[in-house]
């Protein structure tokens, strides 16, 4: 049986880590694409040279043609420009939505079939816009940022507990921005909920609120060491571990920006919440209970990602 093939629209800091990660899993052969001339090309060639030491069989291949994804059964777009410090994500939204519009023909004309995973910023209205661009099937075409930011959390909770981060379990839902949602009552050390750990003194309400706001800031704590640009390693991992959830048609529980209508109470939006995937797309949203306060963040969140969506409406009024 041929290969899954993965097409990685975007060959910069996170491109080039997809690929690497990808080729070392031997989740399937990878086209790297960019505007670049010579980047997708380099890095493919250089990740392709590593593969005799690593041993992994996987071609890579780079380009600045369209065509060269065709047929392409999962495709992860970080396309665009990352902020640099003092930006905020939503900075990002008058450039990257013209590169979604680019990208988004690219796949229609060329890899309709795939499930596209969007990681360009602000995420919630990028992976929305996406959609629209393509006209792909929105279970289609969803966000990686739940993830991420669950991942985040689960290495500070990890640290302060210090216990095994395989053992935390955590999830963040809303958009993906200074108003994401950590929900503590639904993150747990092996079941046991942070509340609970609260109360058995192995942290302190104070320790767990600083955890959380350092998880709604870690983008921005990552571009202020870097200064130069944008975290890599861990949004790339997570990607990763969704597009292996869709090829494996793991039915994995990860929280995305996915397409919501009815659950939660969301009337058709982007926006991140617990999903089931596998191969077909988002198979499920997972509605789950939210006591008044989690409910109250939530639908701050959820404002500031309509805000967004409507700037892009404003932006271009093909958008609707
Ligand atoms: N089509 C294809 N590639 C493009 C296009 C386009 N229209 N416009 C820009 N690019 C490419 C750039 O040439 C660059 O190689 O996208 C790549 C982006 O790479 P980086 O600048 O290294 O950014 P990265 O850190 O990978 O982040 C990409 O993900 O997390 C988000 O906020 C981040 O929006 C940003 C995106």
């Amino acid at each position: 049986m041929a290969r899954p093939k993965i097409a990685l629209i975007g060959a910069g800091q996170i491109g080039g880590t997809l690929a690497h990660l990808a080729a070392l899993k031997e989740l399937g052969d990878v086209v790297l694409f960019d505007i670049a001339d010579g980047t997708p090309q380099g890095k493919a060639l250089d990740i392709a040279e590593s593969g005799p030491v690593e041993g992994f069989d996987a071609t890579l291949k780079g380009t600045t043609d369209y065509a060269d994804i065709a047929g392409a059964d999962v495709c992860i777009v970080t396309a665009g420009v990352p902020r640099k410090p003092g930006m905020s994500r939503d900075d990002l939204l008058g450039i990257n939505l013209k590169v979604m519009k680019a990208v988004g023909e690219g796949i229609r004309d060329n890899a309709p079939d795939a499930f596209v995973i969007c990681i360009t910023n602000p995420l919630d209205a990028m992976v929305w816009a996406l959609q629209q661009y393509s006209g792909l099937p929105k279970e289609k075409v969803v966000g990686m940022a739940g993830v991420l930011d669950s991942a985040r959390f689960r290495h500070f909770l990890s640290v302060e507990f210090d216990v095994s981060m395989k053992d935390v379990t955590a999830f963040v839902l809303g958009g993906h921005g200074d108003t994401m949602v950590p929900l503590t009552r639904y993150s747990t050390v092996a079941g046991i909920p942070l509340p609970d750990l609260v109360k058995m003194g192995w942290t302190t309400q104070d320790k767990l609120d600083a955890i959380v706001q350092r998880t709604r800031d870690g983008g921005a704590e990552i571009v202020g060491l870097l200064k130069t640009g944008s975290a890599f390693y861990a949004p790339a991992a997570s990607a990763i571990e969704m597009a292996e959830a869709y090829l494996k048609d793991q039915k994995r529980l990860l929280p995305c920006a996915a397409w919501v209508d009815g659950a939660l109470g969301l009337k058709g939006m982007y926006v991140g919440v617990p999903t089931i995937i596998g191969d077909k797309g988002i198979e499920r949203i997972v509605d789950i209970n939210l006591t008044k306060d989690e409910q109250a963040m939530f639908d701050h969140s959820v404002e500031a990602v309509r805000g967004l969506v409507e700037a892009c409406k404003g932006i271009d009024s093909n958008l609707g």
